[in-house]
């Protein structure tokens, strides 16, 4: 295989967009083309206002786009140029058939694939970035080769992405590793080593790790898994210090210090959110089931069953703490994104936070410094969520500063871990409210001491206080 010169991505999302921003930043001499169906999304890569937040990502566009940097909905154009096309599909859980509501739904990738066989003209390495189910790849070199034109052939490679929203350039620019999983003959080992000579670019060659596809594949989902369920397990025993009076932090510390464990994911939340967590492993907890290894599903689906618990656990303490009931009164809801520095909100905890306390008669009054009150209305009305969307209607207010979102509440929830939450005027804040005035702080980033002496009344995740 010759050098690659010309890459496309078929996905311009949360991953396609950073990913081959990165691409085009430090490989100057190749062109990169970001395609997507979605042409709202391709005009927002092209303007100013990117369609996703992401600290840095706006200089790296800047620097590349209209460079070797192109966002486009010529998919055609696109993948007729390229020598290695990225597919960076969303790959959602199922919603209906079967297998529903836990197998991934591959159809956008075996769209993809469909496209690239329809349009190649000559060879192309395809790589699969999406996550996906073990064997994925398989079924796309299965499609391409069914639909093979004369003269065209293909490798198809695994290139799973493991960066975190909030982070992504950080995460890209400086992997921890990067994985690539291809076919044990020498045309795929050629085509494993052009993908590596991409990536030589900028990540030293011992990060680089190639194994065959399947391994890599499934080293994704396992990833994944790995980080959740320490959030679950550190959750698990938040739970048990607010029933002991043991601090989950000091507990998190003590643990995390064992170099064998370390300290990362181990810090309690209200649950944790994002696109992935949850879909990749119930994606898991479904691969195990049909491979009738029903002991290791379950292990992988009490993951799950203790985020919903947190999240549930604290809905609850909330309206517990208001004299068990809300209805009719002002609460405030600090952070709508899943985590601080994103505006996505997909599968965020505050969803959840903010239904229980609108059926339960609350008037909700939400603040989120990224995320756009239309996208807040469309989680919160989303059919999945609510079956009166008119109620959302009624008693949600979204608010553009904490300060005024506060004003006159009786109770305010932090629900994402947004710098800015901590560095609020708490004295101004307690001086407009009801009384007693109530946090619950879902994120262990507030003050609780310097709170109860203002007046506050504080609860938290896995404290008494
Ligand atoms: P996304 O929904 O933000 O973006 C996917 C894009 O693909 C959409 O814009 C959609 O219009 C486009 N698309 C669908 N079919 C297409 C086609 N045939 N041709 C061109 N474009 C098409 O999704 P995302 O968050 O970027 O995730 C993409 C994949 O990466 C998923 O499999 C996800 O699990 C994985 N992943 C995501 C993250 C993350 O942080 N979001 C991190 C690692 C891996
Ligand atoms: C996660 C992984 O960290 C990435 O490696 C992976 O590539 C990505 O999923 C994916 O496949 O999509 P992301 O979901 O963007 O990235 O963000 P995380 O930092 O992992 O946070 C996920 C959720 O867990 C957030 O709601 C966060 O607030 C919560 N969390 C995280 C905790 O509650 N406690 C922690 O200690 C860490």
């Amino acid at each position: 295989m010759a050098k690659i010169t010309n890459i496309c991505c078929l996905g311009a999302g949360y991953v396609g967009g950073p990913t081959c921003s990165v691409i085009a930043l430090k490989c100057p001499e190749v062109k990169v083309t970001v395609a997507d169906l979605s042409k709202e999304r391709i005009a927002q890569w092209n303007s100013d206002k990117l369609p996703i937040y992401e600290p840095g990502l706006d200089k790296v566009v800047k620097t590349c786009r209209g460079r070797n940097l192109f966002f486009s909905t010529d998919i055609t154009k696109a993948i007729l140029e390229a020598e290695l096309i990225f597919i960076s599909v969303n790959t959602p859980t199922k919603i209906v058939g079967n297998g529903k509501g836990r197998a991934a739904d591959l159809k956008y990738v075996e769209g993809a694939a469909r496209l690239i066989a329809n349009t190649a003209q000559n060879d192309k390495i395809v790589v699969e970035k999406s996550t996906v189910p073990v064997k994925a790849a398989e079924s796309i070199a299965n499609i391409l080769k069914a639909n093979q034109k004369p003269g065209v052939s293909y490798q198809v490679l695994s290139n799973p992405e493991f960066l975190a929203e909030g982070t992504a350039i950080d995460d890209l620019l400086n992997a921890d590793r990067v994985l690539i999983g291809g076919e044990e003959s020498s045309e795929g080992r050629k085509a494993i080593e052009a993908l590596c000579s991409i990536y030589d670019h900028w990540i030293p060659r011992e990060n680089i790790i190639t194994t065959n596809t399947w391994s890599s594949e499934l080293s994704k989902l396992a990833a994944n898994a790995f980080l959740a369920q320490r959030i679950s397990s550190i959750n698990s025993l938040s739970a048990v210090c607010e029933a002991t009076g043991a601090d989950v932090s000091e507990v998190a510390r003590a643990v995390g210090l064992d170099s064998r464990i370390g300290s990362k994911f181990l810090q309690a939340s209200v649950g944790f959110g994002g696109s992935c967590f949850q879909k990749d492993i119930l994606n898991l907890v479904y691969i195990c089931e049909c491979l009738n290894l029903l002991e290791v599903a379950a292990y992988w689906q009490q993951v799950i069953d203790m985020n919903e618990y947190q999240k549930s656990r604290f809905s609850i303490k909330i309206v517990e703490a208001l004299f068990n009931t809300v209805s009719g009164k002002n609460i405030c809801i600090l952070g709508f994104a899943f985590k601080k520095n994103t505006g996505d909100t997909r599968e965020s905890p505050s969803i959840f936070i903010a239904n229980t306390l609108i059926q339960e008669g609350g008037s909700i009054r939400i603040y989120d410094p990224k995320v756009e009150e239309d996208q807040i209305f469309e989680d919160l009305t989303h059919p999945s969520i609510t079956h009166s969307p008119e109620l959302v209607r009624k008693n949600v207010t979204v608010y553009q500063d904490a300060y005024s979102a506060c004003e006159g509440c009786h109770a305010i929830v932090v629900c994402t871990e947004w710098d800015e939450f901590t560095n609020l005027d708490y004295d101004q804040i307690y001086q407009k409210m009801m009384k007693p005035a109530y946090i619950f702080d879902g994120r262990k980033i507030l003050n609780h001491q310097q709170l109860m002496s203002i007046g506050f009344h504080v609860q938290t995740i896995g404290k008494r206080i």
